[in-house]
This record gives structure tokens, sequence and C-alpha cells, in this order.
């Protein structure tokens, strides 16, 4: 009536300590991957230093600018929330 094979029991083969290991390799990346994650600051250049507004940096990080952020980019409006203001920003001479 019933097949035997289905009644044999589960050992841990050569493939599924593969897998655990994979398993473990991508939670140890995630867990190492948030703890120093970090945004790229903006950089302490002569135009970025003397950016003050939204809309000027969207003039080049917008989706027709010379670097456009990045595709699913945060819609967010502070941008120094996330990417470290320039040193000395705003004191640039004009
Ligand atoms: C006149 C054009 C221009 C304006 C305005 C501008 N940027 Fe940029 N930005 C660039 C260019 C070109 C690069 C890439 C070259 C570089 O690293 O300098 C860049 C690079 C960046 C980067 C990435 C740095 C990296 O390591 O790749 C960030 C973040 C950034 N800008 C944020 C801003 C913010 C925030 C503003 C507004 C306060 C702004 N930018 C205004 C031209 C501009
Ligand atoms: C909620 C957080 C957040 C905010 C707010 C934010 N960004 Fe970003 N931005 C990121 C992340 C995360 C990346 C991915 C790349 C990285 O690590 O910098 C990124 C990438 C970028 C890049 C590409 C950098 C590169 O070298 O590829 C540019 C340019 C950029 N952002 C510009 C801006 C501008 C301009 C603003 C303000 C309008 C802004 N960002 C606001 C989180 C943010």
């Amino acid at each position: 009536m019933a097949e035997p094979e289905s009644k044999q029991k589960w050992q841990p083969g050569k493939k599924d300590m593969v897998f655990f290991a994979i398993v473990a390799a991508v939670i140890l990346l995630l867990v190492l991957g948030t703890s120093d994650r970090s945004t790229k600051p903006v950089p302490s250049d002569q135009i970025h230093m003397q950016v003050t507004s939204r809309a000027e940096c969207m003039t080049c990080h917008g989706v027709e600018g010379v670097k456009p952020q990045p595709m699913g980019h945060s819609k967010a409006d502070q941008c120094f929330q996330c990417h470290l203001q320039p040193t000395n920003w705003g004191k640039a001479a004009p």
C-alpha cells in the first residue's frame, strides 16, 4: 500500500549542509551589513559647498541631471539627513 521510500528517516545530506551554510552566510552578511551601513557624504567641493536648496541639488541629481540619483532613491527632501553635508558647507567664498 504505502511507498517504502516515504518512510525513510530524514538525514541531512551534503546538499542540505550546503543550503544551511548559504543561509548562515546570508544572515551573517545582513547583520554585518546593517551595522556599518553608511550613505555617501556630499562631496566637499566648490559645487556642493554653495548649494543651499533641494531644487538646486535636483538640477544636477534629477533624472535629467549630470549625476542622477539611483533608481528607487528616496523621495525625501532633506538630503543632509542621509548624506553628510560638506565640511564648511555654506561658508565658501562666492
Ligand atoms: C552643479 C551640479 C550639482 C549640484 C547643484 C549638486 N551636485 Fe551633487 N554631484 C554633482 C556631481 C557632478 C557629482 C559626482 C562627482 C563628484 O563626486 O563630485 C555629485 C555627487 C554627489 C553625491 C555622491 C558622492 C559620491 O560619493 O558618489 C552626493 C550624495 C551629492 N552629490 C549630493 C548633492 C546634494 C545633497 C546637493 C544639494 C545640496 C548636490 N549634490 C548638488 C553635481 C552637483
Ligand atoms: C532617506 C535617506 C536619503 C535621503 C533623504 C537622500 N538620499 Fe541620496 N541616497 C541615499 C542612499 C541610501 C543612496 C545609495 C547610495 C549610497 O550609499 O550613497 C543614495 C544615493 C544618492 C546619490 C548617488 C550616489 C552615488 O555615487 O551613486 C545621489 C547623487 C544622491 N543620493 C543625491 C541625493 C539628493 C540630491 C538628496 C536630496 C534631494 C538625497 N540624495 C536625499 C539615501 C538618501
